[in-house]
């Protein structure tokens, strides 16, 4: 017999059958539960979407108790160590890692399209000579949609895949581009030659030299970074992403979107935020103050905690291996001691502990962007770079589920009810 959930309804004594599939129950099945034939039906309330599974998904698995990520079956742990994010994104959007073949065609796929049209410079340019990079970014993506006219057609799977290519192609030029007006120094194209994260870095950081060459540590230490940073299944830039699709915008302006919900300080934001704060710590003499603080409620401990994370975040663990690399190359970072002993105290804390509350990917990120000389408001941009191979592979899969529909969650109508329009003069 399939599993069911019975619910006997107290207000009448009828009993309703629901079905359970995969740990799960359809809301819609509580709308049969009634009191009289004009009621509306149950619904559910959560906020925040807690306890609410929004679709189903192959991308990517998290066990937030054991500490468990995967991209379609492979764990973080072997794609960090092996893989590179070229590849990985490929295994993201299509599902299985590529043949040697398959590789080579989509990294060549991948190079043809990282040169932005010259209007996108002259848009750029327009943007306040101290505007952030990460509203920069998220406009200029946006912008894309003007120029890409045919990225309307969400349902020609051809023309997916080339703005696919476009968008993952493209990111990290934007992101140089806003990177270089911020501080004032000419737009650097493209070089194919390098790597991904290769010709990323030459457009960020080349000056007179006729060719740049990447570090190969750092070069490999970023691809690392984005290959943790490419998916996290249904976080609330993802679920942006796939609100704004299923209106069937044009995958630029949902990825604008997207861009802007990781934007703020809760989310890819964190790692800005953390670096603020550990400024703030200054010394390690000052952390016990600090983390009182934190513990009365009037601050908080920003790179710590997570909505699915109970336990360690596995990309935290990833990332600590990666920091001692590149501070062999750009030397130590003087605030990694501070956040050494802010995890020290706080993985022992009561306060923490009974929260589990534990570092995640954001806490030693901003550390090593910033040894490897990345202003701090660059670091939500470089979260975007990467997890514009998730957006998109969430995206598409959106389209092709036949469970979808345009997003639009339901009310609890907590306002006046129905009153009579009073005239000005009467009013009191
Ligand atoms: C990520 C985050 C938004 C998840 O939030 P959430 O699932 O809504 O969890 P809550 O805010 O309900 O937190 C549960 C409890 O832990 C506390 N808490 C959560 N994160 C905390 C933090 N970073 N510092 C101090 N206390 C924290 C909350 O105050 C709350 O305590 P309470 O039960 O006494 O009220 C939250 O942990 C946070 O703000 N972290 C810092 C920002 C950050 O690093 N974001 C990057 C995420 S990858």
């Amino acid at each position: 017999m399939a599993d069911t959930l019975t619910i006997i309804d107290n207000r009448t004594g009828q009993q309703y059958d629901i079905p359970i599939e995969q740990g799960t129950i359809r809301a819609m099945d509580l709308r049969k539960i009634r009191a009289s034939p004009d009621d509306f039906g149950l619904m559910t309330y959560d906020p925040a979407f807690q306890n609410t599974a929004a679709c189903r998904s192959r991308i990517t698995f998290i066990d937030g108790d054991k500490g468990i990520l995967l991209y379609r079956g492979y764990p973080i742990e072997q794609l960090a160590e092996q893989s590179t994010f070229l590849e990985t994104a490929y295994l993201i959007l299509f599902d299985e890692l590529p043949t040697k073949a398959q590789l080579d065609q989509w990294t060549l796929d991948i190079t043809l399209h990282t040169m932005l049209h010259e209007n996108i410079k002259k848009l750029m340019d327009g943007f306040q000579y101290d505007a952030h990079p990460m509203g920069i970014f998220l406009t200029t993506v946006g912008a894309l949609s003007t120029i890409y006219s045919d990225a309307k057609r969400v349902h020609d799977e051809d023309g997916r895949r080339l703005q696919i290519l476009r968008l993952i192609a493209k990111v990290p030029s934007i992101a140089a581009y806003a990177y270089r007006h911020s501080i004032g120094r000419p737009y650097i194209y493209p070089d194919n030659d390098l790597s991904f994260t290769g010709n990323f870095l030459n457009m960020l950081f080349k000056m007179t030299e006729l060719k740049y060459q990447p570090n190969p540590v750092l070069e490999r230490a970023l691809d690392v970074l984005f290959i943790l940073h490419a998916d996290h299944e249904q976080n609330c830039s993802t679920s942006v992403m796939r609100g704004i699709g299923s209106s069937q915008a044009d995958p630029y302006s949902a990825l604008a979107g997207a861009a802007a919900a990781l934007y703020g300080p809760l989310h890819g934001g964190a790692n800005e935020a953390v670096l603020r704060m550990l400024k703030e710590i200054g010394t390690i003499a000052n952390v016990p103050a600090f983390i009182k603080k934190v513990k009365g409620g009037s601050d908080r401990l920003m790179g710590f905690g997570h909505r699915v994370y109970k336990s360690y975040d596995p990309r935290a663990r990833i990332i600590k291996q990666t920091a001692d690399q590149v501070f062999e190359v750009t030397g130590r970072n003087p605030y990694l001691d501070i956040a050494l002993e802010l995890e020290r105290i706080a993985l022992e804390d009561e306060y923490f502990v009974s929260r589990r509350l534990y570092p995640n990917v954001d806490f030693y990120s901003g550390l090593i962007y910033q040894a490897m000389g990345f202003p701090v408001d660059m670091f939500p941009v470089l979260f975007a770079i990467p997890r514009t191979a998730g957006w998109l592979a969430q995206w598409d899969e959106m389209l092709r589920d036949p469970d979808q529909k345009i997003a639009r969650p339901r009310q609890i109508y907590i306002g006046a009810g129905a009153r009579d329009y009073v005239p000005r003069d009467k009013r009191g």
